[in-house]
């Protein structure tokens, strides 16, 4: 196979987060699983997730505010299956050791976030989704039929007919290799690096989406990316710290410059209305105010109790000077989480025979086009462990010839390609993109400000084209531009407001 080296596996994993980890367990253990980082299995979003995960503590209340959440665009189909498989999932997370919160009772503690009418998410502490990750780590490491592969970035899929049959690869010092399997898990995760400022992890740029849309694999409700509506303000841009919606599950009010409760205007739920509304609502105060941020008070809770129930959150508001059990904390609204991605059916399956999805690259359509708060975690498990069931029978039923690569699939033409002058500055079009995308393709779009989004982002696309590099940087530059593209292209198509799509005129 050319100068490439090919490895062997059944199924490969992309990505390490809570859904990657979650399917490559629940894989029948006969199989061999190769799961691949692209830096080390500890970094992913997940592990920053802080508030909790939601169990269907009613299954009624839990289907209905996450549809109200998604506004009644969501795929009901797939949102019972999250409901009624919701238990069954978080008591294989609790078998496998990971310690919800409980009171002096050993009773299980619930709290409440943003668009829940009741108390329905389990936590450990303010550091849930570092728990999960580190507990489920460390039963990947002593599965036997599980190798981990670390900083090894996935380039593109290698197809034929429309049939999955491996990944081209690439390490941190160029060497490129394949790896061939019978079925594939896109599990890489969010997109928050095309935006200025986000709660993600620096790895989230798309990766799992953009190489699956360039395989002409089925991608949709990419409009609908989610802003949270409270990360700590500070002037610097990049990945900004989360106060978990928790915080104002356990009674924080949002106010403004004059010090004044304001969501009471807004909606309803006021603080605890759902994340786009009080994202909007935040962003219209800072606007009256001239000021990019506004405050989420807690100072009603005592100092114990918030640094018993808020550990990190408050070490960290300390950090940074503040002493949020005596002051407010400033706040703004950050890009959070991508409601699209890969579509899939209600097993992970995609549109390409032997390719599934599951995590936040995946678009089941539980969330409409709003998520409920702590549904991502749920998600990842509920139809990771559906993923894994799917690709269990795939594999009984699996005709072996299928696998083999044939030698004259031109299984990477960028290579055959003309490769001119190495000009361009990766870091200087990574901030334009940022920029753009959080400028014009932010919380109120307008179809003026996504047309110019469009142009700007199409030119810096094409000299990119014209300009190819055979690195790491390079390749996940060109997965953000990509998926910027799709946002916009699906924006520019939405011509009513809905959700975390809205629009100005
Ligand atoms: C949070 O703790 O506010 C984030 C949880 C989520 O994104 O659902």
């Amino acid at each position: 196979m050319k100068d490439k080296s090919v490895i062997d596996g059944d199924v490969i994993v992309i990505g390490t987060g809570i859904a990657g980890l979650f399917t490559a367990l629940n894989i029948d253990s006969r199989y061999k699983v190769i799961l691949i980082s692209k830096t080390t299995i500890e970094k992913n979003n997940s592990g920053l997730a802080q508030g909790g995960i939601a169990v269907s503590v009613n299954k009624d209340i839990h289907f209905e505010d996450t549809l109200k959440a998604g506004c009644y665009c969501n795929n009901q189909e797939t949102l019972k299956i999250l409901v009624e498989e919701s238990s069954e999932n978080i008591e294989k997370l609790i078998a496998y050791g990971v310690n919800f919160d409980r009171d002096d009772q050993g009773t299980l503690k619930f709290t409440r976030e943003g668009g829940h009418r009741q108390n329905s998410i389990l936590h450990v502490k303010d550091a849930t989704g570092k728990e999960i990750i580190k507990i489920l780590t460390e039963e990947v490491k002593k599965s036997t039929n599980i190798k981990i592969i670390e900083n090894v970035f996935a380039i593109d899929l290698i197809t034929e007919e429309n049939r999955a049959k491996a990944v081209l690869c690439i390490d941190e010092a160029g060497n490129k290799m394949i790896y061939q399997g019978k079925a594939f898990v896109m599990a890489t995760g969010g997109i928050g690096q095309i935006y200025k400022n986000t709660t993600n992890n620096t790895i989230a740029t798309g990766d799992g989406i953009a190489m699956a849309h360039r395989a002409s694999v089925k991608i949709r409700d990419m409009e609908f990316v989610q802003f949270h509506p409270t990360a700590l303000y500070n002037l610097k841009e990049g990945q900004c710290f989360l106060i978990s919606e928790a915080v104002r599950g356990e009674g924080a009010i949002l106010r403004n410059l004059q010090g004044e409760a304001f969501m009471g205007n807004y909606h309803e739920m006021k603080d605890l209305a759902p994340r786009d509304i009080v994202a909007r609502s935040i962003f219209t105060e800072m606007k009256k105010d001239h000021r990019p941020f506004v405050y989420l008070d807690i100072t009603h809770q005592s100092e114990k109790f918030i640094k018993e129930r808020f550990p990190t959150i408050y070490q960290h508001c300390l950090s940074q000077g503040i002493d949020m059990a005596k002051q407010y904390i400033p706040v703004v609204p950050v890009e959070h989480y991508v409601m699209g991605g890969i579509w899939t059916d209600i097993d992970g399956k995609t549109s390409m025979e032997g390719l599934y999805a599951c995590g936040e690259c995946a678009c089941t359509g539980v969330h409409g086009s709003n998520r409920l708060a702590s549904n991502s975690l749920l998600e990842g498990i509920v139809f990771g462990n559906r993923v894994a069931t799917a690709i269990s029978s795939y594999l009984l039923k699996y005709d072996i010839s299928n696998k083999v690569l044939d030698d004259s699939i031109d299984f990477y033409s960028i290579e055959k390609e003309d490769k001119r002058d190495f000009s361009i500055n990766i870091g200087k079009f990574i901030k334009k993109l940022k920029d753009i995308m959080q400028n014009q393709v932010s919380i109120i779009r307008s179809e003026a400000e996504l047309k110019k989004a469009f142009i700007e982002i199409t030119i810096m696309k094409e000299s990119l084209r014209k300009n190819q590099q055979e690195t790491i940087a390079y390749y996940e530059l060109n997965n953000m531009l990509t998926v910027a593209l799709l946002i916009i292209k699906a924006a520019t198509k939405r011509k009513e407001s809905m959700g975390a799509h809205y629009l100005v005129s």
